[in-house]
Protein backbone atom coordinates (compact mmCIF):
# COMPACT_ATOMS: atom_id res chain seq x y z
CA UNK A 1 0.00 0.00 0.00
CA UNK A 2 1.47 3.44 -1.35
CA UNK A 3 1.78 6.09 1.54
CA UNK A 4 2.37 9.63 0.57
CA UNK A 5 2.76 10.80 4.47
CA UNK A 6 5.30 13.10 5.05
CA UNK A 7 6.53 15.77 7.97
CA UNK A 8 6.85 19.61 7.58
CA UNK A 9 5.38 22.56 10.79
CA UNK A 10 5.99 19.73 13.08
CA UNK A 11 2.61 18.07 11.85
CA UNK A 12 2.72 14.92 10.01
CA UNK A 13 0.60 15.36 6.82
CA UNK A 14 -1.05 12.78 4.94
CA UNK A 15 0.98 14.04 1.36
CA UNK A 16 3.75 16.60 0.79
CA UNK A 17 1.50 18.89 -0.98
CA UNK A 18 0.94 22.17 0.74
CA UNK A 19 -1.32 24.81 -0.45
CA UNK A 20 0.89 27.95 0.16
CA UNK A 21 -0.20 31.33 1.06
CA UNK A 22 -1.84 33.62 -1.24
CA UNK A 23 -5.20 35.43 -2.18
CA UNK A 24 -6.49 31.67 -2.76
CA UNK A 25 -6.18 31.17 1.09
CA UNK A 26 -7.58 34.00 2.47
CA UNK A 27 -11.38 32.52 2.44
CA UNK A 28 -13.06 29.90 3.74
CA UNK A 29 -15.33 28.44 0.65
CA UNK A 30 -11.62 28.20 -1.46
CA UNK A 31 -9.68 26.71 1.78
CA UNK A 32 -12.80 23.83 2.29
CA UNK A 33 -12.29 23.28 -2.06
CA UNK A 34 -8.24 23.02 -1.30
CA UNK A 35 -9.32 20.45 1.84
CA UNK A 36 -11.71 18.17 -0.03
CA UNK A 37 -9.55 17.70 -2.73
CA UNK A 38 -6.49 16.47 -0.32
CA UNK A 39 -3.82 19.21 0.59
CA UNK A 40 -1.71 18.05 2.54
CA UNK A 41 -1.94 21.41 4.47
CA UNK A 42 -3.13 24.65 3.63
CA UNK A 43 -0.83 28.08 4.93
CA UNK A 44 -3.00 31.31 4.94
CA UNK A 45 -2.64 34.95 3.52
CA UNK A 46 -0.54 36.38 5.34
CA UNK A 47 -1.28 39.36 7.48
CA UNK A 48 1.15 41.59 6.88
CA UNK A 49 3.12 43.91 8.88
CA UNK A 50 3.39 46.22 6.34
CA UNK A 51 -0.15 46.94 6.03
CA UNK A 52 -0.96 47.97 9.61
CA UNK A 53 2.01 50.15 9.74
CA UNK A 54 0.95 52.11 6.15
CA UNK A 55 -2.66 52.42 7.84
CA UNK A 56 -1.42 53.96 11.17
CA UNK A 57 0.93 55.82 8.89
CA UNK A 58 -1.92 57.32 6.88
CA UNK A 59 -3.99 58.47 9.96
CA UNK A 60 -1.20 59.95 12.08
CA UNK A 61 -0.26 62.19 9.12
CA UNK A 62 -4.09 62.92 9.31
CA UNK A 63 -4.39 63.98 13.11
CA UNK A 64 -1.88 66.90 13.87
CA UNK A 65 -4.37 68.14 17.21
CA UNK A 66 -3.07 69.26 20.94
CA UNK A 67 -4.24 65.24 21.45
CA UNK A 68 -1.89 63.91 19.09
CA UNK A 69 -0.22 61.23 21.29
CA UNK A 70 -3.78 60.38 22.14
CA UNK A 71 -4.64 59.55 18.80
CA UNK A 72 -1.74 57.80 17.99
CA UNK A 73 -2.05 55.44 21.07
CA UNK A 74 -5.48 55.16 19.90
CA UNK A 75 -5.23 54.08 16.10
CA UNK A 76 -2.27 51.86 17.11
CA UNK A 77 -4.55 49.84 19.17
CA UNK A 78 -7.41 49.91 17.24
CA UNK A 79 -5.85 48.93 13.69
CA UNK A 80 -3.81 46.06 15.14
CA UNK A 81 -7.43 44.96 17.15
CA UNK A 82 -9.30 45.16 13.68
CA UNK A 83 -6.17 42.92 11.87
CA UNK A 84 -6.55 40.39 14.59
CA UNK A 85 -9.94 39.99 14.74
CA UNK A 86 -10.15 39.44 11.07
CA UNK A 87 -7.19 37.20 10.83
CA UNK A 88 -9.02 35.15 13.93
CA UNK A 89 -11.94 35.13 12.04
CA UNK A 90 -10.30 33.25 9.14
CA UNK A 91 -8.25 31.06 10.96
CA UNK A 92 -11.02 29.50 12.99
CA UNK A 93 -13.29 29.78 10.27
CA UNK A 94 -10.57 27.41 7.93
CA UNK A 95 -10.36 25.52 10.83
CA UNK A 96 -14.19 24.43 10.64
CA UNK A 97 -13.91 23.97 7.21
CA UNK A 98 -10.73 21.89 6.32
CA UNK A 99 -9.66 18.32 8.09
CA UNK A 100 -6.02 19.63 6.33
CA UNK A 101 -3.28 21.23 9.25
CA UNK A 102 -3.98 25.12 9.03
CA UNK A 103 -0.84 26.98 9.03
CA UNK A 104 -1.27 30.59 10.07
CA UNK A 105 1.02 33.08 8.05
CA UNK A 106 2.70 36.36 9.42
CA UNK A 107 4.60 38.40 7.73
CA UNK A 108 6.94 40.73 9.14
CA UNK A 109 9.33 43.73 8.45
CA UNK A 110 11.03 43.97 12.07
CA UNK A 111 11.26 42.18 14.77
CA UNK A 112 8.92 44.06 17.27
CA UNK A 113 5.87 44.60 18.80
CA UNK A 114 4.25 42.89 15.92
CA UNK A 115 5.12 39.43 16.64
CA UNK A 116 3.37 39.42 20.08
CA UNK A 117 0.37 38.77 17.49
CA UNK A 118 1.83 34.73 17.23
CA UNK A 119 0.23 34.03 20.22
CA UNK A 120 -3.25 35.40 19.43
CA UNK A 121 -2.79 32.92 16.02
CA UNK A 122 -1.94 30.03 18.26
CA UNK A 123 -5.16 30.71 20.59
CA UNK A 124 -7.73 31.09 17.50
CA UNK A 125 -6.78 27.38 17.03
CA UNK A 126 -4.05 27.79 13.90
CA UNK A 127 -1.93 24.55 13.72
CA UNK A 128 1.50 25.86 12.96
CA UNK A 129 2.75 29.46 12.30
CA UNK A 130 4.39 30.30 9.19
CA UNK A 131 6.82 33.59 9.18
CA UNK A 132 6.92 34.72 6.19
CA UNK A 133 10.20 37.19 7.23
CA UNK A 134 11.56 39.71 4.17
CA UNK A 135 12.88 43.37 3.86
CA UNK A 136 14.60 43.94 0.49
CA UNK A 137 18.17 44.54 1.04
CA UNK A 138 18.38 47.72 -1.06
CA UNK A 139 19.96 49.99 1.35
CA UNK A 140 23.38 49.96 0.82
CA UNK A 141 24.29 50.12 4.84
CA UNK A 142 22.21 47.62 5.16
CA UNK A 143 25.04 44.48 5.73
CA UNK A 144 24.62 40.87 5.72
CA UNK A 145 24.75 40.54 9.56
CA UNK A 146 22.39 43.27 10.01
CA UNK A 147 19.89 41.10 7.62
CA UNK A 148 20.82 37.76 9.85
CA UNK A 149 20.13 39.44 13.34
CA UNK A 150 16.86 40.45 11.86
CA UNK A 151 16.39 36.68 10.15
CA UNK A 152 16.95 35.41 13.92
CA UNK A 153 15.64 38.01 16.32
CA UNK A 154 12.22 37.40 14.49
CA UNK A 155 12.43 33.59 14.97
CA UNK A 156 13.45 34.07 18.97
CA UNK A 157 10.57 36.19 19.70
CA UNK A 158 8.16 34.10 18.03
CA UNK A 159 9.36 31.01 19.21
CA UNK A 160 9.66 32.03 22.62
CA UNK A 161 5.85 32.93 22.90
CA UNK A 162 4.20 29.95 21.27
CA UNK A 163 3.79 26.50 21.68
CA UNK A 164 2.62 25.33 18.10
CA UNK A 165 5.46 24.66 15.36
CA UNK A 166 7.09 27.57 14.06
CA UNK A 167 8.73 27.70 10.41
CA UNK A 168 10.22 30.06 7.91
CA UNK A 169 9.86 30.93 4.68
CA UNK A 170 12.95 33.13 3.15
CA UNK A 171 13.55 34.48 -0.44
CA UNK A 172 16.65 33.08 -1.92
CA UNK A 173 18.21 37.17 -1.67
CA UNK A 174 20.98 36.38 1.33
CA UNK A 175 25.17 36.14 -0.39
CA UNK A 176 25.55 33.88 2.58
CA UNK A 177 22.14 31.68 2.42
CA UNK A 178 23.76 28.04 3.34
CA UNK A 179 24.83 30.47 6.57
CA UNK A 180 21.47 31.38 7.71
CA UNK A 181 19.83 28.58 6.92
CA UNK A 182 21.78 26.90 8.94
CA UNK A 183 21.61 29.60 12.07
CA UNK A 184 18.03 29.63 11.14
CA UNK A 185 18.12 25.56 11.50
CA UNK A 186 20.01 25.97 15.07
CA UNK A 187 16.40 27.92 16.14
CA UNK A 188 15.47 24.66 16.30
CA UNK A 189 12.50 25.76 13.64
CA UNK A 190 9.95 22.87 12.33
CA UNK A 191 10.71 23.44 8.83
CA UNK A 192 12.27 26.25 6.57
CA UNK A 193 10.52 26.57 2.94
CA UNK A 194 12.65 27.69 -0.09
CA UNK A 195 12.22 30.36 -1.57
CA UNK A 196 9.09 32.71 -1.36
CA UNK A 197 8.49 34.60 -4.88
CA UNK A 198 7.62 38.15 -4.33
CA UNK A 199 6.17 40.77 -6.36
CA UNK A 200 8.39 41.76 -9.33
CA UNK A 201 8.28 45.25 -10.97
CA UNK A 202 8.40 45.44 -15.02
CA UNK A 203 8.07 48.51 -17.41
CA UNK A 204 5.65 49.21 -20.19
CA UNK A 205 7.79 50.18 -23.06
CA UNK A 206 4.67 52.08 -24.67
CA UNK A 207 3.83 54.28 -21.62
CA UNK A 208 6.99 54.45 -20.64
CA UNK A 209 5.80 53.00 -17.01
CA UNK A 210 7.05 51.19 -14.28
CA UNK A 211 4.11 48.34 -13.28
CA UNK A 212 4.03 45.54 -11.88
CA UNK A 213 5.34 42.26 -13.40
CA UNK A 214 2.25 39.44 -13.94
CA UNK A 215 2.41 37.65 -10.46
CA UNK A 216 2.65 33.72 -11.28
CA UNK A 217 5.53 32.16 -11.62
CA UNK A 218 7.17 30.31 -14.70
CA UNK A 219 7.61 26.59 -14.30
CA UNK A 220 11.87 26.25 -15.10
CA UNK A 221 11.56 28.92 -11.89
CA UNK A 222 11.89 25.22 -9.70
CA UNK A 223 15.85 25.33 -10.71
CA UNK A 224 16.84 27.51 -7.86
CA UNK A 225 14.87 25.69 -4.95
CA UNK A 226 15.85 22.41 -6.84
CA UNK A 227 19.44 23.69 -6.42
CA UNK A 228 19.20 25.19 -2.80
CA UNK A 229 16.88 21.77 -1.86
CA UNK A 230 19.82 19.47 -2.41
CA UNK A 231 22.65 21.53 -1.38
CA UNK A 232 21.27 22.32 2.17
CA UNK A 233 18.55 19.34 3.01
CA UNK A 234 21.84 17.09 4.09
CA UNK A 235 22.89 19.65 6.16
CA UNK A 236 20.69 21.40 8.06
CA UNK A 237 19.03 18.52 10.56
CA UNK A 238 15.81 20.07 9.44
CA UNK A 239 12.87 19.35 7.29
CA UNK A 240 12.84 21.79 4.39
CA UNK A 241 10.14 22.71 1.69
CA UNK A 242 10.71 23.55 -1.62
CA UNK A 243 8.63 26.55 -3.57
CA UNK A 244 8.45 28.44 -6.45
CA UNK A 245 7.57 27.32 -9.77
CA UNK A 246 6.13 23.68 -8.75
CA UNK A 247 3.17 23.25 -11.33
CA UNK A 248 3.73 19.02 -12.34
CA UNK A 249 4.00 15.56 -10.27
CA UNK A 250 7.61 15.41 -12.16
CA UNK A 251 8.61 18.46 -10.05
CA UNK A 252 7.12 17.42 -6.80
CA UNK A 253 9.08 14.11 -7.27
CA UNK A 254 12.71 16.01 -8.25
CA UNK A 255 12.48 17.87 -5.17
CA UNK A 256 11.58 14.80 -2.74
CA UNK A 257 14.72 13.31 -4.71
CA UNK A 258 16.92 16.18 -3.56
CA UNK A 259 15.66 15.84 -0.03
CA UNK A 260 12.66 18.48 0.47
CA UNK A 261 9.78 16.87 3.07
CA UNK A 262 7.44 18.45 1.11
CA UNK A 263 6.18 21.35 -1.44
CA UNK A 264 4.23 24.85 -1.26
CA UNK A 265 2.45 25.77 -4.37
CA UNK A 266 0.41 28.75 -5.20
CA UNK A 267 0.36 29.77 -9.27
CA UNK A 268 -0.35 26.21 -10.52
CA UNK A 269 -3.60 26.81 -8.34
CA UNK A 270 -3.96 30.03 -9.87
CA UNK A 271 -3.87 27.76 -13.48
CA UNK A 272 -5.62 24.95 -12.93
CA UNK A 273 -7.73 25.45 -10.00
CA UNK A 274 -7.62 22.97 -6.41
CA UNK A 275 -8.80 20.04 -8.24
CA UNK A 276 -5.04 19.47 -9.84
CA UNK A 277 -4.41 18.64 -6.20
CA UNK A 278 -5.87 14.47 -7.02
CA UNK A 279 -4.34 14.78 -10.25
CA UNK A 280 -0.53 15.34 -9.02
CA UNK A 281 -1.08 12.62 -6.00
CA UNK A 282 -2.56 10.42 -8.31
CA UNK A 283 1.03 10.80 -10.70
CA UNK A 284 3.63 10.80 -7.63
CA UNK A 285 1.62 7.58 -6.60
CA UNK A 286 2.00 5.74 -9.95
CA UNK A 287 5.78 7.14 -9.99
CA UNK A 288 6.52 5.39 -7.22
CA UNK A 289 4.49 1.99 -8.08
CA UNK A 290 6.02 2.12 -10.87
CA UNK A 291 9.54 2.35 -9.15
CA UNK A 292 8.47 0.24 -6.30
CA UNK A 293 8.69 2.80 -3.54
CA UNK A 294 6.00 2.18 -0.63
CA UNK A 295 6.94 5.26 1.12
CA UNK A 296 8.25 8.90 0.68
CA UNK A 297 10.98 8.39 2.92
CA UNK A 298 11.71 5.07 0.40
CA UNK A 299 13.17 7.93 -1.76
CA UNK A 300 13.37 11.48 -0.44
CA UNK A 301 17.25 13.03 -0.85
CA UNK A 302 18.41 10.00 -2.77
CA UNK A 303 19.70 12.58 -4.93
CA UNK A 304 20.72 15.22 -2.36
CA UNK A 305 24.08 16.50 -1.90
CA UNK A 306 25.58 13.90 -0.10
CA UNK A 307 23.97 11.19 -1.88
CA UNK A 308 23.88 12.03 -5.46
CA UNK A 309 26.50 9.73 -7.46
CA UNK A 310 27.94 13.29 -9.05
CA UNK A 311 27.36 15.99 -6.46
CA UNK A 312 29.31 18.29 -8.39
CA UNK A 313 26.34 19.85 -10.57
CA UNK A 314 24.60 21.19 -7.36
CA UNK A 315 27.79 23.68 -7.11
CA UNK A 316 28.72 24.08 -10.45
CA UNK A 317 27.29 27.36 -11.84
CA UNK A 318 29.05 27.90 -14.79
CA UNK A 319 28.60 26.91 -17.96
CA UNK A 320 31.94 25.70 -18.94
CA UNK A 321 31.73 22.34 -20.10
CA UNK A 322 28.18 22.52 -21.13
CA UNK A 323 28.88 25.78 -23.40
CA UNK A 324 31.33 23.83 -25.21
CA UNK A 325 29.14 20.75 -25.29
CA UNK A 326 26.29 22.71 -27.39
CA UNK A 327 28.90 24.83 -29.48
CA UNK A 328 30.36 20.78 -30.49
CA UNK A 329 26.77 19.82 -31.37
CA UNK A 330 25.98 23.54 -32.77
CA UNK A 331 29.16 22.65 -35.44
CA UNK A 332 28.12 18.82 -36.23
CA UNK A 333 24.66 20.15 -37.01
CA UNK A 334 26.31 22.79 -39.67
C1 LIG B 1 -1.13 36.30 -5.88
C2 LIG B 1 -0.15 35.78 -4.87
C3 LIG B 1 -0.26 36.17 -3.53
C4 LIG B 1 0.68 35.71 -2.59
N1 LIG B 1 0.54 36.08 -1.28
C5 LIG B 1 1.43 35.60 -0.36
C6 LIG B 1 1.30 35.90 1.01
O1 LIG B 1 0.37 36.60 1.45
N2 LIG B 1 2.23 35.40 1.86
C7 LIG B 1 3.27 34.61 1.45
O2 LIG B 1 4.08 34.17 2.28
N3 LIG B 1 3.40 34.29 0.15
C8 LIG B 1 2.52 34.76 -0.75
N4 LIG B 1 2.66 34.42 -2.07
C9 LIG B 1 3.81 33.59 -2.47
C10 LIG B 1 3.41 32.11 -2.55
O3 LIG B 1 3.01 31.63 -1.30
C11 LIG B 1 4.55 31.24 -3.07
O4 LIG B 1 5.60 31.20 -2.13
C12 LIG B 1 5.14 31.77 -4.38
O5 LIG B 1 4.11 32.22 -5.24
C13 LIG B 1 5.95 30.70 -5.09
O6 LIG B 1 5.17 29.56 -5.39
P1 LIG B 1 4.52 29.34 -6.84
O7 LIG B 1 5.60 29.40 -7.84
O8 LIG B 1 3.88 27.98 -6.74
O9 LIG B 1 3.51 30.42 -7.03
C14 LIG B 1 1.73 34.85 -3.01
C15 LIG B 1 1.81 34.46 -4.35
C16 LIG B 1 0.89 34.91 -5.27
C17 LIG B 1 1.01 34.45 -6.70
Amino acid sequence: MISLKTKFFGLELDNPLIVASSSLTANADKIREFSEHGAGAIVLKSVFEEEVVNEYNQIAQTKSSAHFEEFIDYFDYKIRDQVLATYGKLIRDARNVSKAPIIASINCVSAGDWLQFASQVQDAGADAIELNLFVMPCDPMTTAEGSRKFYLNAVREVAGRVRIPVTVKISSYFSDLASVCNALAGEKLAGITLFNRFANPDIDIEKEKLVEAQPLSGDLEYLLPLRWTGILSPRLGCPLAASTGIYTAEQVIKMLLAGAHAVQMASVFYKKGASHLGELRKEIAHWMEKKGYDSIEDFRGRLSLTKAANPGVYARAQYLSSFGGYAAADKKRL
